[in-house]
């Protein structure tokens, strides 16, 4: 499997953040203690006066503040704090600062960011007022590894939400955010059980990958990693050209399935009843434990 997880274990997570912290509290709903795929046991801030240090607390989860006296200091006692807490995975919510690129190469394909744009479009700042400017019509949140570029690594999971007459960017970025909570979720739960991971860079299908649009390059990593967790991993380069049969169409039906967020697709799930037994089977149970994991 062509990244760090599942790790067969509970995995143990650290949240960045450097305001108010409403992701963060979702994570930390959805990510107790007892969860058999993750706890976050670490919240960490670049702002002491951070909200989201509060919110830990109040959750009895390890708080540490520690207060930007430039990128090299920090780093040096983050990256000491999380090989202390043997973090497995962190996330970064809201956390303000660029990392560098040493950082970032130490955790690549570990590190998650949540960036209230449908990247690749609006990386940065002030997105909500930019989309609003060009007069789009739809805009969303992306969960994406994090990558050296600002907003570039490749995406987990995007949700989207329309635009309506007469949104202003406060409206856009309330909408937003309820979204990002239940989507940041649903992302971390597809990294910890192995269904997302960043897009092979060598191999055989390194090149597939890489003629794809971005949006749509996690799509086909779920169907390699469910495939490849059926045992049908001769298949994934058939599947990938429409010729994976049985077994590649239950795959690309999980994998669509997988990312839903905040919407549904009835007629997909009706398609599940029409497959083979056997494959509707493993469909269903991918589904369950994603859609089901508390
Ligand atoms: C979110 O919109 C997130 O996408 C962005 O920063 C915001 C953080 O909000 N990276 P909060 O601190 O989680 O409330």
């Amino acid at each position: 499997m062509p990244g760090f997880f599942p790790l067969g274990r509970p995995a143990r997570m650290a949240v960045m953040a450097s305001g108010r912290g409403t992701n963060l509290e979702a994570l930390l709903s959805a990510f107790l203690p007892g969860n058999p795929l993750g706890e976050v046991v670490l919240v960490l801030s670049d702002n002491p006066e951070a909200y989201a240090l509060k919110r830990a607390e109040r959750w009895g989860v390890e708080a540490v503040a520690l207060p930007w006296r430039g990128r090299r200091a920090f780093e040096g006692e983050a990256l000491a704090l999380l090989e202390a807490r043997r973090i497995d995975l962190v996330l970064l919510a809201g956390f303000m600062r660029l990392l560098s690129p040493g950082f970032v190469e130490a955790w690549y394909g570990r590190l998650l960011n949540i960036h209230p744009s449908l990247l690749p479009d609006y990386p940065g700042l002030h997105v909500h007022r930019r989309v609003l400017e060009a007069g789009e019509k739809e805009t969303g949140s992306t969960v994406h590894f994090v990558d050296q570029g600002m907003d570039t690594g490749p995406i987990v999971l995007q949700g989207r939400v329309p635009i309506l007459p007469g949104d202003t960017p406060e409206i856009l970025e309330r909408r937003v955010l309820f979204l990002e909570h239940r989507l940041y979720p649903k992302a971390v739960r597809l990294v910890l059980l192995g269904l997302a991971f960043p897009p092979p860079g060598e191999g055989e299908l390194a090149s597939w990958f890489l003629s794809l649009p971005p949006r749509e390059r996690p799509l086909y990593v779920r169907v390699y990693a469910l495939l490849q967790a059926w045992g049908k991993e001769t298949l994934i380069p058939l599947a990938f050209q429409g010729r994976g049969g049985e077994w590649g169409r239950g795959a690309f039906l999980a994998a669509h399935l997988l990312a839903v967020v905040d919407t549904d697709h009835p007629a997909l799930r009706q398609e599940v009843f029409t497959l083979p037994e056997e494959v509707r089977l493993r469909v269903e149970k991918a589904l369950s434990r994603v859609e089901s994991s508390p």
